[in-house]
């Protein structure tokens, strides 16, 4: 796909990586569709970036909200080309300490939200004479099972089995679907983890970019269905 021209929609956009991915399409001559909670964070977004990034105050656990939206900004004449599920949240507690508020935050974000907003956008992608994209933010914890992040491993493992069963299903119809899988990354995600500072380190939220604008430019019948992301040496320099 050529970036130019193309309309995007990148959930989680007000940091992190989907800020990062935001940018990178902006930059590239796509518009952006920047959803998140924090309008003040989306709006700074805006200010940097200009007119082509469209702040959208929405929560992705909201199908209702998600619905209204979609219908009222898609339609025939206007359809999205790439979709970026990115938003996701984390929290790290043995399985009998972690709350079910933390449970079902997680499964509602991570897994339930690419559900809703994905099963919106796959019927105007379907009527996009363009070749488009889906890529789901996944992570590491998407691959292997760990201790202490049961509930994020298990939101991760679905939208691997999300995404490929996707994938073998969209393929005709021309929308291509890609999950990814980084290992830690410099954001704010582990902000509510006790014991896990950021470091030097971890992966820069440009290297995800980048490697999400080569899988988004590749020809349209060459499909990466997952790609694995790491730190060579993930372990604090200090
Ligand atoms: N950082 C890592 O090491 C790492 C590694 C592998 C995978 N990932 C994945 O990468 C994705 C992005 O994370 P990040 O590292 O960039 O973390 P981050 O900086 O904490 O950003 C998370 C984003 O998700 C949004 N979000 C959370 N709940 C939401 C909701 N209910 N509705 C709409 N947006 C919501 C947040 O916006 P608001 O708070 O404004 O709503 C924010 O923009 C996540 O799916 C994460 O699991 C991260």
């Amino acid at each position: 796909m050529n970036l130019d021209s193309k309309i995007a929609i990148v959930t989680g956009a007000s940091k992190g990586i989907g800020a990062e991915f935001s940018r990178m399409l902006v930059h590239n001559g796509t518009e952006v569709y920047g959803l998140a909670r924090s309008k003040d964070k989306l709006n700074e977004l805006q200010a940097e970036l200009g007119d082509a990034f469209h702040p959208v105050v929405m929560d992705i656990t909201k199908p209702e909200a998600l619905e209204k939206w979609v219908s009222k900004t898609f339609g025939r004449n206007h359809q999205p080309d790439i979709l970026i599920n990115n938003a996701g949240v984390m929290y790290s507690d043995n399985v009998d300490d972690l709350s079910l508020d933390e449970w079902h935050n997680m499964i509602n974000v991570n897994l339930n939200g690419v559900f809703y907003l994905t099963r919106l956008i796959v019927p105007v992608m379907k009527e996009n004479e363009n070749v488009c994209h889906i890529i789901n933010i996944a992570s590491i914890a998407g691959l292997l099972g760990n201790p202490s992040i049961s509930g994020y491993n298990a939101s991760k493992f679905g939208v691997r089995g999300f995404s490929e069963a996707l994938f073998k299903e969209l393929r005709y119809d021309g929308i291509k679907v890609t999950a990814v899988f980084p290992g830690s990354i410099n954001t704010d995600l582990f902000d509510k983890i006790e014991g896990m500072e950021n470091h030097p380190n971890m992966m820069k939220t440009t290297d995800i970019s980048s490697t999400v604008k080569f899988l988004l430019e590749t020809d349209d019948n060459y499909l990466i269905n997952e790609i694995t992301m790491r730190p060579l040496n993930p372990k604090d320099p200090s």
